[in-house]
């Protein structure tokens, strides 16, 4: 998620004002192997399990958590997925999916 910094002083302020917000989104599907990148995420889950809980990642390029292929996705505007679900955000969906094993999916953090 990214705010517009052309237009808006703060994510306080992005989010509640027209084009305010860039969220990229990319699908999960199960393969064959772990994924390496969703597991150091999935790690951390359990740290981040109460509102405003966060923790650091270092040396982690978000562009791991992407197909090999990022050439094709769709984009439109839209909401925030949390209350308030205001219409301020661009959405950018790629359409190839990340594959994750059966076993992240079914961990439990
Ligand atoms: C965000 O920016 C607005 C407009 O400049 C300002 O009024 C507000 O105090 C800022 N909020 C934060 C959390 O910095």
């Amino acid at each position: 998620m990214a705010y517009n910094t052309e237009l808006y002083a703060n994510y306080t302020e992005a989010q509640v004002s027209p084009r305010g917000i860039a969220i990229l989104a990319v699908f999960l599907t199960t393969g064959e192997h772990d994924n390496a990148a969703f597991k150091t995420l999935q790690e951390r889950f359990f740290i981040i399990d109460k509102p405003d809980s966060c923790t650091d990642i270092e040396n982690f390029p978000l562009a791991d958590l992407l197909p090999e292929s990022t050439d094709h996705f769709i984009t439109y505007s839209g909401s925030l997925t949390q209350p308030g679900c205001r219409e301020t955000v661009q959405w950018v969906i790629i359409n190839k999916p990340i594959y994750i094993s059966h076993q992240q999916v079914h961990m439990r953090t």
